[in-house]
């Protein structure tokens, strides 16, 4: 198993082969097949003698590869796509291919400086101060739990006497909020937004100061500003907010796991001032950075306050505290891959301008996708979109027939869209972070409305 052979060797070209024709070639979309169509087309693929690579390799390109949807395809546009760039994949084969400790500097300091420069990218973009730093983590989930945790330690120190602690968020920050709350055994203070679904920053102000006068042994340690809602791409009032966040000494954390990206771009970077204020933020390269699954980066404003509380000590581990940059201490993993990396190799290969434009020409077709809408006798546009997500409802239409279009439009395999809710009602959303997807593949499904 651990030597490469000739029939390794055989097996590799053909791994290699069909990851290049992958990368090659228009992604197909592909659908889900049902548990049973996979028993009675893969069977049992785990056995005494196993099956030989060749074999295995055939079962995934014919039968497994097939049943998953390419979340590339410029027709994907449900939940939020994803978009790696032709580099940022390769370099995935070279991770995957070199065994890179990415956890601490001692195991893989070339790995961790490399990923760094990608963060300090962000950081800089952001206007965050020099020191800021974090790491990659797995997805926007850990990063705001390993965000929110940070955040709770640091007001646990500052005030002993609080029983119970509280997030701070709108009613259309994202699902990863409410679970890092149930992980933390901490209540939500649920805030809503005003007509443009953004939260207000006076509105923050005033339901902490109630929230605070009717319930003295209660605290908000964080306040979470949404700077752009995976539903409809809304950016909270970031500047305000981080201003009430500073005036009653609390933790202000920035989750922008889709749309901090539009930093990269300048027609955009204005909606995010006051992001500079953040004591944390994420951003996933995976969503709208064109990185491939799964990297998301979370950085802090202080490191040191992170790394005090994330660090996890044992006698084996001692050997890694030599003052130099773990990224393991910084949120709630210890072995990780240098998923950071493929990001890193891509913006070092193309440079930073072509991430903008690529950026714009997304938001472009979503801006001449918002006008197609309008113009569509059957279709309302819910709003003008801000980033590159555009949100919309069919005149008559209820749950079931949204459903049933979008399992049509899957089935005839035209294009991936499913229906969502807003304010209790459903809508349709396209998410464009693509930039293959193109005027005339939303056209293709504005038809069959
Ligand atoms: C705003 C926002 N925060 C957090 C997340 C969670 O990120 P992940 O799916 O990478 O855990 C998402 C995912 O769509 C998101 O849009």
């Amino acid at each position: 198993m651990h030597e490469f052979d000739e029939e390794i060797d055989s097996l590799a070209a053909k791994i290699l082969d069909y990851s290049l024709i992958r990368l090659k070639t228009d992604p197909p979309l592909d659908h889900p097949w049902s548990y049973e169509e996979l028993c009675e087309e893969v069977g049992e693929t785990i056995t005494e003698s196993g099956l030989g690579g060749e074999k295995a390799l055939q079962l995934f390109k014919d039968v497994l590869a097939p049943a998953c949807i390419s979340t590339d395809h410029p027709r994907y546009l449900a939940f939020i796509p994803s978009a790696p760039t032709e580099s940022a994949n390769l370099f995935d084969l070279v991770v995957g291919a070199s065994a890179l400790y990415g956890g601490s500097w001692l195991e893989g300091a070339g790995a961790v400086f490399a990923e760094n420069q990608a963060l300090k990218w962000i950081s800089d973009l952001a206007g965050l101060p020099e020191g800021s730093g974090g790491t990659f983590v797995q997805g926007g989930t850990i990063g705001n739990l390993s965000a929110l945790v940070t955040a709770r330690h640091d007001a646990k120190s500052k005030h002993p006497e609080i029983e119970k602690w509280i997030i701070a968020c709108s009613t259309e920050a994202h699902s990863s909020i409410k679970s890092a709350a149930e992980v933390m055994d901490v209540e939500i203070l649920t805030i809503a937004t005003d007509e443009s679904n953004r939260l207000l920053g006076k509105k923050v102000a005033q339901a902490i100061d109630e929230f605070h006068l009717e319930n003295p042994k209660k605290r908000v340690f964080a306040i979470v500003a949404t700077a752009g809602t995976t539903n409809l791409g809304v950016i909270d009032e970031i500047a305000e907010i981080a201003n009430v966040a500073r005036e009653l000494g609390i933790w202000f954390h920035v989750d922008g796991a889709y749309g901090l990206a539009a930093l990269a771009s300048e027609r955009t970077k204005p909606l995010f001032r006051g992001v500079e204020k953040a004591d944390s933020l994420i951003v996933d390269p995976h969503k709208w950075l064109f990185a491939p699954f799964d990297a998301c980066a979370l950085i802090y404003r202080n490191p040191e306050i992170a790394r005090r509380v994330h660090t996890q000590s044992a006698g084996y581990l001692e050997a890694l505290e030599r003052g130099e940059w773990n990224p393991s201490d910084y949120a709630i993993h210890l072995t990780r891959r240098a998923r950071g990396l493929p990001f890193w190799f891509s913006l070092a290969a193309h440079g930073t301008k072509k991430y903008a434009k690529a950026m714009d020409k997304t938001m472009d077709v979503a801006q001449a996708a918002a006008v197609l809408i309008k113009a569509h006798p059957n279709l309302e546009l819910l709003m003008e979109p801000t980033l590159s997500i555009v949100a919309f409802t069919r005149k008559g239409w209820k749950l079931d027939d949204y459903k049933a279009w979008s399992e049509k439009l899957l089935g005839d395999q035209v294009a991936f869209v499913t229906p969502s809710f807003h304010r209790g009602e459903p809508l349709l959303r396209f998410a464009i972070v693509n930039p293959w997807t193109s005027i005339e593949d939303i056209k293709m499904i504005l038809e069959r409305l």
